[in-house]
């Protein structure tokens, strides 16, 4: 894939007024296409994220035999064939860049008939896998990997039972995948979790129908007949929305609403960090969407100061700490972290990655090993900074850059296609001084 870059003029930003759409959340994209494809009729998705992750987890059920029919822009039907109906593919199946794909998928698949294999690019290809694969093996699974690393070969016509499990992270990856393979298990699956991580997998297939009792920490689902195909709203991701609540927070005279946004509680925790430093974010219109509460978020600028992140808040913003490291180089005084040693096993190593490149732009950061200390409000240069092809960490240097009218360079960007395509577009439709570069 060619390598891009995006360069900034380093002008003064114009205040960032009026109001945004920000694209359908991840998380729920792909759950969505995935539930919907072994439900029992048509899913209707309203709102899905056309991007390059959750289109190849859409491209992977279409080879699995599921047919989807792709409406305006963002309107889906997926045409389930309920929990048996899946057809062997006839080549791997490619998840891309995208973590959830293949855990999630790992855990459904380890309950067909017939065997499947998943395969991932470069930075996937070096994600933790082992996870996953020792909870599903220890339910029956039999999956092929070479030091628990993708590319998985998952046996098929295992026969599955139920787990009572606490896995060894707070992840909602591992424990969907746990689930999803709980659907097809003998008996009751059970999944106690150290610290609550979004919650989409079980109550989405709450809402499908099937037994699930979901506790704080726990959650118990029993094997379902079948699952009932929905009408699902995917809430506009608050984890694009991050990036435009920071810069927003940062750029002089700003006052930004973002629209209909998720802001359930294990997806927001950066709305109570934000606060804490002092952010003017003000909660409007919220209103139940059935799946996700949502509601108008309205930013206006104003100084942030550091805080020592409650521990508590880590998993309700974890994919969060690229941009949070932003806001913490820009507040006055210092931001610690603690207890985010998970953010070394994302698309980059997202403590170091992120330490470097504030690092080199003047910023004092010093990292732990799960965490990291950031001195703000210091005077910051521009430099040409790697974005390690992480899609999240690109559009964080980006907001820097911008907010702090700095003629920096972020490197290899092509990824924000993974979650966010529109990103650069509405810089631009917002006058950042930003020149894209492709290789
Ligand atoms: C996700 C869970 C999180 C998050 C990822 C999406 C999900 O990962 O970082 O971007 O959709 O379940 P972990 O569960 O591994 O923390």
């Amino acid at each position: 894939m060619a390598e891009s870059s995006w360069s900034f003029a380093g002008t003064e930003p114009a205040p960032l007024l009026g109001s945004l759409r920000i694209p359908g959340d991840k998380s729920v994209s792909h759950r969505a296409v995935m539930l919907g494809s072994i439900a029992q009729g048509t899913t209707e998705i309203h709102g899905f994220l056309p991007a390059a992750d959750t289109l190849a987890t859409l491209r992977i059920f279409e080879q699995l035999g599921v047919n989807v029919v792709r409406g305006e822009t963002d309107q889906l039907l997926v045409q389930g064939v309920g929990l048996h109906g899946l057809k062997p593919p006839t080549g791997p199946l490619d998840c891309g860049n995208a973590g959830t794909a293949m855990r999630l998928l790992a855990g459904l698949l380890a309950g067909q008939s017939f065997d499947t294999s998943l395969v991932g690019d470069e930075s996937l290809s070096v994600r933790p896998m082992q996870r996953i694969i020792d909870p599903l093996t220890r339910m029956g699974a039999r999956i092929e990997s070479e030091s628990g690393l993708a590319p998985l070969h998952i046996v098929g016509g295992r026969v599955l039972s139920g787990i009572d499990i606490q896995p060894e992270q707070a992840s909602a990856q591992v424990k969907s995948a746990i689930l999803l393979a709980g659907l097809y298990a003998s008996g009751p699956t059970t999944v106690r979790e150290l610290r609550p991580t979004r919650d989409y997998t079980e109550r989405m297939l709450l809402r499908m129908g099937c037994d699930v009792r979901i506790e704080s920490d726990l959650i118990v689902l029993q094997p379902p007949q079948q699952l009932a195909a929905q009408v699902w709203d995917v809430p506009a991701d608050f984890s694009s929305a991050a990036f435009w609540l920071v810069a927003a927070s940062l750029i002089p005279g700003s006052d930004l609403v973002l629209l209909s946004v998720g802001i359930s509680e294990r997806r927001a925790g950066l709305l109570r960090v934000l606060r804490l430093m002092g952010a003017n974010i003000e909660v409007l219109n919220t209103r139940d969407q059935g799946l996700d509460v949502v509601a108008d978020l309205r930013v206006r600028a104003v100084k942030l100061h550091g805080i020592e992140v409650p521990i508590d808040c880590v998993p309700d913003m974890i994919d969060e700490f690229p941009i949070l490291f932003v806001a913490a180089a820009c507040a006055s005084g210092v931001t610690t972290i603690r207890g985010a040693a998970e953010l070394r096993h994302k698309e980059s190593d997202r403590l170091q990655v992120m330490a470097d490149g504030l690092s080199a732009m003047g910023v004092k950061v010093q990292t732990t090993d799960d965490g990291a200390r950031i001195e703000g409000g210091l005077s910051l240069h521009a430099a040409a900074i790697a974005s390690h092809g992480d899609h999240r960490i690109a559009m964080s240097l980006a907001m820097l850059n911008w907010a702090r009218a700095l003629p920096g360079t972020v490197l290899n960007v092509e990824n924000v296609g993974t979650s966010y395509p529109e990103f650069a577009e509405q810089l631009l439709q917002r006058q950042a001084p930003l020149q894209i570069s492709r290789a």
